[in-house]
């Protein structure tokens, strides 16, 4: 334990009211940069990545522990601009954050260490040409990425040529100057969320999640930054777990030792289970949103603690108790996301009384002049639900979603309901 329990939480979304919530019954006492209308102790007047600030904050309130919510700051060199001070960062080092912030640099680590992905082919911005030809010759069945940070956006899964150059047309209007991308080959399957706290040696992993990014039923239309997740994933049992451990997860681990990274914080691994083994589709140096809705909730374990074994290198001590049942996440948006504009403004219905198994995270809320809270944004808010089964936590996510409301709210009505896949044995061997 730090000397203060004071920690500074930087972020605005629901999955920082998630981590400020659960900081907080783990004991700390949790004041979020900027946060939002709905996190206790928001403090709107700090921009976390101005670091000068973040650390002047810091001082005044005699806080000695820094978690980071988002990407942009990791990315920006947070945890290096705060190395060997007193104040610590739950978060890797700018350098260890490019197994996000570039997906080429990142697709090469996985490559130097041998972790199991789908192929790949970087280009370069001034060489759509040859970019164009590999996706003929793949049949148009290519993913293209954008090397940079691009908020959920950047990744065009296609399923035809004309797909493909749609995607390069889209990737020369959406980025100025010079860029890269990766042409990825197209896997399928179905995809899970692990995520864990590592110091690079050990790893403690919280509960199997699933995403749901697409915007419509069924997995249709535009890709968003997460429409719902749930925890646990029924078909992700030992032996798929197995499997991600020995091709994903350990080789991961060897390779942040190997390259010397300075790495202390959550590791995401975006997996899609295919018929010739797990494959990793993506890391994220940081809780998934809305996964954290469910995983947070679901943590019986402290948080605090094992963030702080994470940073004093005694994670291998710590165990991680998960809370029976199923834990279901709704995301209601406003009507419109994920285009670049729609209207927001509009009052939030419905948020007192919600039955204790329901929790209602705030992820783009603000007061307006009147006091009353209203909508800022895509994401507005999370509502998680816990059940004693994934049936029960849907119910109850779903009733809730039918009680809190604003003008144009949007979510999507299948949640948690997808068929269960049938693996191959490739898969679980
Ligand atoms: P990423 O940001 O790399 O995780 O990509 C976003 C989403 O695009 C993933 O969750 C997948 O649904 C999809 N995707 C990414 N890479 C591939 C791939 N190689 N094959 C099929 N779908 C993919
Ligand atoms: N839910 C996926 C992400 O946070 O990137």
């Amino acid at each position: 334990m730090t000397s203060s329990n004071t920690l500074l939480l930087l972020g605005s979304g629901a999955r920082e009211h998630a981590l400020a919530e659960k900081l907080t019954r783990d004991g700390a006492t949790v004041l979020v940069l900027p946060g939002n209308a709905g996190i206790p102790n928001s403090h709107p007047e700090v921009n976390p990545l101005d670091f000068e600030a973040v650390q002047a904050f810091a001082r005044a309130h005699a806080a000695r522990l820094i978690v980071v919510g988002p990407e942009a700051p990791l990315a920006a060199g947070i945890a290096d601009f705060f190395a060997g001070s007193d104040i610590r960062v739950f978060g890797p080092t700018r350098s260890a954050a490019r197994l996000e912030s570039s997906k080429v640099w990142s697709k090469e680590f996985m490559r130097r260490h041998g972790v199991a992905t789908a192929q790949a082919w970087a280009f370069r911005s001034d060489n759509i040409a040859a970019a164009r030809a590999k996706a003929a010759e793949l049949g148009g069945h290519v993913v293209v990425k954008y090397d940079g940070l691009a908020a959920g956006k950047g990744v065009y899964v296609c399923a035809s040529p004309v797909e493909a150059e749609a995607a390069f047309d889209d990737l020369q209007s959406s980025y100025s100057g010079w860029f890269s991308f990766l042409l990825e080959e197209k896997l399928a399957g179905p995809e899970i969320s692990i995520i864990g706290l590592t110091d690079g040696h050990e790893i403690k992993l919280l509960a199997t999640s699933q995403d749901h990014k697409q915007l419509l039923a069924d997995d249709r239309g535009p890709n968003t930054g997460g429409m719902g997740a749930y925890c646990p994933v029924p078909f992700a049992d030992a032996n798929v777990l197995a499997a991600i451990r020995r091709d994903i997860i350990d080789p991961t681990l060897r390779g942040i030792r190997h390259e010397q990274f300075e790495f202390r914080g959550f590791l995401y691994f975006g997996i899609m289970l295919t018929p010739t083994g797990p494959k990793l589709l993506e890391y994220n140096v940081r809780l998934g949103d809305p996964e954290a809705e469910v995983l947070l909730p679901a943590l019986d374990s402290s948080l605090l603690t094992l963030i702080e074994a994470t940073l004093d290198s005694s994670l291998a001590r710590q165990g991680v108790r998960q809370r029976p049942g199923a834990f279901v996440g709704v995301v209601l948006a406003s009507g419109g996301y994920p285009a670049p504009k729609f209207p927001t403004g509009f009052p939030i219905t419905g948020l007192d009384n919600l039955p204790p198994e329901v929790r209602a995270y705030h992820g783009a809320t603000r007061r307006d002049e009147t006091g009353q809270i209203v909508t800022n944004g895509g994401r507005v808010l999370v509502l998680s639900a816990h059940g004693q089964d994934l049936e029960e936590a849907t119910a109850r996510a779903y009733e809730a979603c039918a009680r809190v409301t604003f003008q144009d709210a949007y979510f999507r009505p299948d949640i948690a309901q997808r068929p269960a896949p049938v693996l191959t044995a490739s898969v679980v061997n």
